[in-house]
């Protein structure tokens, strides 16, 4: 009992010391297809694809893995990438972390897609990463998931603000497509010195081919630049699809 009691005091002191990290993000998305039953074969190979996509992305030094556990119709395929900025400690945590917010939020569901700080995990019961395939990639199925904050507001024109946005991430985008070396592969961040100042960070799976990685981009930039979501000029906003990840935040004062 004393244990028990002790992890819930952990957990709420956790919540009021990081109170942004969790609220940056959209909240997992459900596939809400399939569901596995409990104890299943299944939900034991999805057990095994957490364990090695946890493993695998934190040793690997472009954050990034692909895995598949177990045999159709039971196998459990999965991909997990943390942003070049994050070492492997948090990596991992972000990984295990994003297991059990997917278990949370969309509970016995095959398939669902957890979107973190330091992390991004697809898991399916279907093989996706086909989808980087020439013949299958098909960029009208992109659907980003947007998390802006609208409670807030850069205090700055309209006009200044949507221009200072837009040059921050165009400049971003171009130079993580083009960072290509091994260890930090599609990553770049940038901070622009304007008043207040605007911190982005862009990144793609490593997976991807160039132009992939550019359309990919385009297709987050549009959104996070469009009227719907830079209207009330919040301080920060954050779109993902599972292949790349594009965000800005004001340092507001
Ligand atoms: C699954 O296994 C756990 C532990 O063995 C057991 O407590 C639980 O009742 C089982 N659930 C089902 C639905 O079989
Ligand atoms: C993890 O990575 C190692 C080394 O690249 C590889 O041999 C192993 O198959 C990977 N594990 C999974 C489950 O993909
Ligand atoms: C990894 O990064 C986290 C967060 O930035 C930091 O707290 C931790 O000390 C780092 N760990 C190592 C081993 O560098
Ligand atoms: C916004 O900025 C203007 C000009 O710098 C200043 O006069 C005003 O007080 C600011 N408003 C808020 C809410 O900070
Ligand atoms: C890869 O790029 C990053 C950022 O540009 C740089 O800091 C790092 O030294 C590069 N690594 C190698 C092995 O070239």
């Amino acid at each position: 009992m004393l244990a028990g009691r002790y992890a819930t005091v952990a957990v709420a002191l956790a919540l009021l010391l990081s109170p942004a990290v969790a609220e940056e993000t959209p909240p997992p998305d459900c596939d809400a297809s399939s569901a596995y039953a409990a104890n299943s074969t299944f939900q034991a190979n999805l057990n095994l694809l957490a364990a090695a996509l946890r493993a695998n992305a934190s040793a690997s030094p472009a954050g990034f893995a692909t895995a598949a556990a177990g045999a159709a119709p039971d196998q459990a395929n999965g991909l997990a990438l943390c942003p070049g900025d994050t070492n492997a400690s948090t990596c991992a945590a972000c990984v295990a972390a994003a297991f059990r917010d997917a278990q949370q939020a969309c509970p016995m569901d095959k398939g669902v897609t957890v979107y973190r700080d330091a992390c991004v995990l697809r898991f399916a019961g279907r093989q996706f990463v086909d989808f980087l395939r020439e013949d299958q990639w098909l960029i009208s199925e992109l659907v980003p998931a947007i998390f802006t904050d609208p409670a807030r507001s850069v205090n700055t024109s309209d006009a200044w603000f949507s221009a200072a946005v837009t040059g921050t991430l165009t400049a971003l985008v171009d130079r993580a497509a083009a960072a290509t070396n091994a260890t930090r592969k599609y990553f770049a961040t940038r901070e622009m010195d304007f008043d207040p100042k605007l911190y982005g960070l862009a990144q793609c799976a490593p997976d991807l081919m160039p132009a992939q990685c550019q359309g990919c981009f385009r297709i987050l930039q549009n959104v996070v630049v469009s009227a719907r979501f830079l209207s009330g000029r919040p301080p920060s906003s954050s779109a993902f699809v599972v292949w790349c990840s594009l965000r800005y935040s004001a340092f507001v004062t």
